[in-house]
């Protein structure tokens, strides 16, 4: 009979090598990159106690059973599944928490990450002289060729707009690509963001501390699949960047808030001149406005319902109340604005601009605070 000593020695070989290095890769969609990018990560990473963790956020089409599939037959391979909940940072955070390593890389599933230039990043991290090492396509030696002339031009503003408004060193802020060591991110963990796709900026802004070096690379075009990053992700953002320009004094809610708003007036005066087309004469004017207002109140809610307050966005019959709410609150807020203009231009000596600003920054707060307090608020 085999005692439980042989036992223990005859599962010591596969105990001997502590994983050294966890790659992380965030993943949605991505079943058809998943068996290639183990292949390549097979390849490159020969010679390192190595591991991957995938993260997945309940793929529709089965992108985790692809992962659990290979996972079955090289113990290398895990699978993260989370349920209820999307977002490539919170996925990343998570995957890097579950990492008992020395190392953790962060890297897309989609292959236009050079996963060839993973062992020069452990080997800088190994050196020493670093905490994080950021794979850049804006050094020497790296490049973005895949970009379309759109995204591309998109990206580089981006990333200018961050470095003059953060004050980040990083040439490619917006890289989702790098390695750290384990403790340094352990150290930070609880600080940092889930939301969008910018990691490792949140990273290397609330580890200010941190020794962060950079690897070129080329950014290649996707494997199989398509991006996820959208509109939404890249407006959530240029809020981001609003609210810090603004010291932190304004939330990004807030600046959404106040771009709807802005984009009512356009509506209104675009239905109101459409509507004297179609009823011309003096006579029905105040027809024209009330039907042009509506439209604007309602272009509003939709696009607060989202965009601004996305993540509590109302469906169905909580949405037809909400709209409501909405009306009625604007309607105050509009009576609000008008009476604290007028005693502001009477009792001012008839300032007409200041009144009229004060009336409309006292309208917006109004609508924003009563909005977010009763139409979206958190359930
Ligand atoms: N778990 C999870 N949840 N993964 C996600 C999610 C999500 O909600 N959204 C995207 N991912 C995964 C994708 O499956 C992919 O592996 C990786 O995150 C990057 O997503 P892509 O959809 O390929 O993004 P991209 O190529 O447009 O953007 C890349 O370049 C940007 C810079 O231009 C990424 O590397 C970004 O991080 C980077 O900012
Ligand atoms: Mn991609």
């Amino acid at each position: 009979m085999r005692s439980a000593a042989d036992a223990k020695t005859e599962a010591a070989p596969a105990l001997a090598r502590a994983v050294e290095l966890s790659v992380v890769i965030p993943t949605f969609k991505e079943r058809g990159n998943v068996a290639e990018l183990i292949k390549r990560l097979d390849h490159t990473l020969a010679g390192v106690a190595w591991e991957a963790i995938f993260v997945d956020d309940n793929s529709p089409d089965g992108t985790a059973d692809a992962v659990k599939a290979i996972a079955v037959g090289d113990p290398r391979v895990r699978c993260l599944r989370r349920v209820g909940r999307r977002g490539l940072a919170g996925a990343c955070i998570e995957g890097m928490l579950s990492s008992s390593a020395a190392y953790v890389a962060v890297m897309d599933a989609d292959l236009q990450h050079d996963e060839r230039i993973l062992p020069q990043m452990l080997a800088k991290l190994q050196a020493g002289a670093c905490d994080l090492v950021a794979a850049s396509r804006y050094v020497e030696g790296g490049s973005a060729q895949s970009f379309s002339g759109g995204r591309g031009r998109i990206s580089r503003l981006a990333t200018r707009l961050t470095q003059r408004i953060l004050g980040t060193s990083l040439s490619d802020p917006m890289s989702g690509f790098f390695m750290m060591r384990r403790d340094s991110f352990d150290a930070i963990a609880g600080r940092l963001s889930p939301a969008g796709f910018k990691i490792l900026l949140d990273i290397a802004t609330v580890g200010g501390g941190l020794r962060v070096d950079e690897q070129p690379f080329v950014f290649r075009s996707r494997h199989d699949g398509e991006s996820k990053f959208n509109a939404q992700i890249g407006l959530e953002f240029l809020g981001l960047l609003l609210a810090k320009l603004s010291n932190g004094l304004v939330e990004p809610r807030f600046i959404f808030f106040a771009i709807v708003g802005a984009s009512g007036i356009a509506v209104n005066l675009g239905v109101l001149k459409a509507a004297m087309l179609v009823w011309p004469g003096q006579a029905s004017f105040t027809l024209a406005q009330s039907v042009a207002t509506f439209f604007a109140m309602t272009s509003n809610f939709l696009l607060n319902n989202s965009l601004t307050y996305r993540d509590r966005r109302l469906r169905g019959w909580r949405m037809l109340l909400g709209f409501v709410g909405f009306c009625l609150i604007g309607t105050i807020g509009a009576v609000t604005n008008v009476g604290l203009a007028s005693w502001l231009f009477y009792r001012q000596g008839e300032v007409w601009w200041l009144a009229g600003l004060n009336g409309a920054v006292m309208g917006v707060l109004w609508n924003y605070a009563m909005s977010s307090m009763f139409i979206w608020r958190t359930r």
